[in-house]
């Protein structure tokens, strides 16, 4: 496919380098136009390296090319990214004092603007017109993340992931109308891996969780379009690009963490496996071995239940149930009391959580591989709704039914 990607004047044209490189990456050919005052953030040089064509924002350079019509015409997809408020402006009222804008008149593929900016050019009533005019003429607007900008603030205005720019050009190329990310402007809160509960300096009581679920959930939410913070305990896996990470060892510094996380975020996923016991002493320094030849005893206490303070939590603040959605993670064997699912369903409802992701699980399964097969159970009482395959597509299958839930609840502004 021929791709031309016009990159606009903004900080976050750096991330457009690794937007650029998954596409040649997946075989398009792309031809890079800067606008001039993003060279000044990112040169030509690395967009001529990176695309392997040449690069010029002038419609004078090889005018027997004619490119300001050339490129449009052939072009599968015309991408631009960051899309300034001034580019969309531009856009808008059809100007071409340059090589991309004229391109964008001339083109006759899709386009889809990823824009990025200060929450409150992106709040303008101008540039709100401006976004509506380029919507109803047929181009494909992404909704801007939400998160930290350039400066000490954050809001709406940031670049989506490039993976998530990735995604939704590759669905407007397909024709599917839900180009759009479904968690765009949202932020997400992901525990994952295990807890570690320390006994002394070397030792300490761990779980079998490899953190494998947990990242595939957030790259999964980045790739929807979310802000994504991942709260890492123990995982042998590392984290992706693209997301915030918290680095936790403990219970107690995971619990925490997701408090203080939950404050701004509008989904927590509790995937993490969190010890339910934590030793009731920490000693200082390495425990002996004695002559005395007694066995050791380690007394255990109750570590705090996050998810069951989370949905407290949530529910005690004046917005109340309904603004944030709690995502909990059972992972279940079944017993003489109850199969799975009635195991699972009384969690649910102990924990008051709106859904519930379901492991069925043995020594053998789910632990550390990278296929899983999960059962998803709403507290709204919907019926249970089955996800299996690799860790990317159940994953894949729960951001998307959480996007689901969110959307029906709070439709984005
Ligand atoms: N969880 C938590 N805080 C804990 C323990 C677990 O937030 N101290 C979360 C996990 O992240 C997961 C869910 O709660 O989302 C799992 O519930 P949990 O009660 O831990 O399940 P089990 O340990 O399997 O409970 P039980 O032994 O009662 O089956």
């Amino acid at each position: 496919m021929r791709i031309v990607l016009g990159v606009g004047g903004g900080i976050a044209a750096y991330k457009v380098a690794s937007l650029l490189r998954l596409f040649t990456e997946a075989g398009h050919n792309v031809t890079v136009i800067p606008t001039e005052a993003s060279t000044r953030f990112v040169g030509s040089a690395t967009w001529e390296a990176l695309s392997g064509n040449p690069v010029s924002n002038s419609v004078f350079d090889d005018v027997h090319q004619v490119n300001h019509v050339r490129l449009g015409h052939e072009a599968d997809l015309v991408v631009v990214a960051p899309a300034t408020a001034d580019l969309l402006a531009k856009a808008a009222t059809g100007q071409a004092g340059d090589l991309l804008t004229n391109t964008l008149l001339m083109a006759h593929g899709p386009v889809l603007f990823a824009p990025a900016m200060h929450t409150e050019m992106w709040q303008h009533a101008a540039t709100r017109a401006n976004v509506e005019t380029l919507r109803g003429r047929g181009a494909a607007v992404l909704e801007p993340a939400t998160g930290r900008l350039t400066g000490a603030d954050s809001g709406p205005g940031r670049l989506p992931e490039p993976e998530a720019i990735f995604a939704a050009a590759m669905a407007l190329v397909e024709g599917r109308q839900d180009f759009q990310l479904p968690l765009a402007g949202r932020t997400i809160t992901i525990s994952a891996g295990g807890t570690r509960e320390p006994l002394d300096p070397v030792r300490f009581l761990g779980n079998r969780s490899s953190g494998k679920q947990g990242v595939a959930l957030a790259v999964a939410a980045r790739n929807a379009g979310a802000n994504v913070r991942l709260l890492a305990a123990h995982m042998e896996v590392p984290p992706p690009a693209g997301v915030e990470v918290v680095q936790v060892e403990t219970a107690l510094q995971m619990r925490e963490a997701a408090l203080a996380a939950a404050a701004d975020s509008d989904v927590v996923i509790m995937s993490a496996a969190v010890a339910d016991f934590r030793p009731a002493e920490v000693s200082d320094t390495k425990i002996k071995k004695r002559d005395d030849r007694t066995d050791p005893v380690i007394t255990l206490v109750r570590n705090p239940d996050i998810l069951l303070e989370l949905v407290e939590l949530r529910n005690s603040t004046v917005r109340g149930e309904g603004h944030q959605l709690i995502v909990g993670f059972a992972a279940e064997t079944g017993d003489s009391d109850g199969d799975v699912l009635a195991h699972a369903e009384a969690k649910l409802q102990r924990k008051g959580c709106d859904l519930l992701v379901v492991n069925h699980v043995g020594t053998d399964k789910v632990f550390g591989q990278d296929t899983t097969s999960v059962v998803i159970l709403a507290r709204s009482g919907s019926e249970p709704q089955e996800a299996s395959g690799t860790k990317t597509e159940v994953s894949a299958a729960i951001i998307s039914r959480i996007a689901f839930e969110l959307n029906a609840v709070s439709p984005r502004a």
